[in-house]
């Protein structure tokens, strides 16, 4: 397997670590900052004989090399700063989104697209889009990272093992994003049997403001450790066609009542990319706040639209 990195930063270098440490395949990073994606994957490759890894890695500055790729990760972008929302950063990484995956579709014809850029299901459009790639093949990361943050709050909570929570989050990125508390558990049981309620609104307000919690405390970029182990769970989940049952962005056909939109719902994810959309029964309350946040990147993908003027929904 081939898998490229796109952005070289902190969620683009952590990806390729973990990526090669776990032994999915020859990993690529790719940046546009002169010798820096270089010197991070011969870093990286350096601590194979200690780490005890054998991936082979690369960097580069060249999309030319993106060519073969089975797998191509979009990080490449700028991070959230303080005070600055995800769609204050839509339209500079709406064009560095759509010339990566321009790129891809003319040099990795078949490859899988997982999106992790912000404002994540925008950008997942963007790639989509720009790609002309089926649905199935452009995926976008949020909903593993948004549900990890939401199990290790319950198991903090609850003083268990991380090992048996469970979490499912839908919706968009963004502050709209909908946790389920009916669909989070610790081994099978739900959280509202386990927690009072205002303890459950609390992990769930947590969990909604989980990106902005880590931005405040770095004061300089954002998350990367866990949106890096979120994307080599979906990477890892296509390398070995195990068919993982994961919240991730994905084109919406009318499933849940939405349409011409990507964005966070139960999926299988496999060495197809996108096998099936999984429509879990939601309470009417549950799919208002689906329908909302959904809203609120279609609004995302319309000021895309307008911005580069005249493109239209395919
Ligand atoms: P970073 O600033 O550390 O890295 C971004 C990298 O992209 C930089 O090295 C930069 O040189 C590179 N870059 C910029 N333009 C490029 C281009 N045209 N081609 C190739 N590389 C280019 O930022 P970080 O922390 O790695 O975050 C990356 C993106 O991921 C941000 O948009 C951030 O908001 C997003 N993110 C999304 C998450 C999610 O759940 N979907 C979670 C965490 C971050
Ligand atoms: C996060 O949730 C910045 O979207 C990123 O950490």
């Amino acid at each position: 397997m081939k898998i490229s990195v796109i952005g070289a930063g902190n969620v683009g270098s952590t990806t390729s670590l973990l990526l090669a440490q776990q032994r999915l395949g020859e990993i690529w990073s790719l940046d546009i900052v002169e010798g820096m994606p270089e010197g991070k994957a011969l870093d990286m490759a350096e601590a194979g004989p200690v780490a005890r890894f054998e991936s082979r890695m690369h960097g580069t500055g060249n999309f030319e090399d993106l060519v073969g790729s089975d797998i191509v990760v979009i990080t490449a972008g700028l991070a959230r700063k303080p005070g600055m929302s995800r769609m204050d950063l839509l339209t500079k990484n709406a064009d560095i989104v759509g010339t990566a995956a321009r790129h891809c579709a003319r040099l990795a014809p078949k490859s899988i697209i997982v999106v992790v850029t912000n404002p994540l299901d925008v950008m997942t459009y963007v790639a989509w889009k720009e790609s002309g790639f089926p649905k199935e093949r452009v995926v976008g990361m949020a909903g593993v990272l948004d549900s990890t943050r939401f199990r290790y709050f319950v198991a903090a909570e609850l003083n268990v093992s991380v090992e048996d929570t469970h979490a499912m989050v839908l919706g968009g990125h963004g502050d709209s994003m909908v946790p389920l508390p009916r669909y989070t558990t610790v081994a099978g049981i739900p959280i509202t049997q386990l927690l009072p309620p205002d303890a459950v609104k609390r992990l769930v307000d947590r969990t909604r403001t989980g990106g902005t919690e880590i931005v405040n405390l770095l004061k300089t970029g954002s998350a990367y450790f866990a949106p890096a182990a979120s994307v080599a769970v979906m990477v890892e989940s296509i390398v070995f066609d195990k068919k993982r049952l994961l919240p991730a962005s994905t084109y919406l056909d009318g499933q849940f009542g939405l349409k011409e939109v990507f964005v966070g719902v139960p999926i299988i994810l496999g060495r197809e990319g996108v096998e099936r959309i999984v429509e879990i029964e939601l309470t009417d309350e549950e799919k208002a706040a689906l329908a909302k946040s959904a809203a609120d990147v279609k609004s995302g993908i319309d000021d895309w639209m307008k911005a580069t003027q005249g493109a239209t929904a395919r």
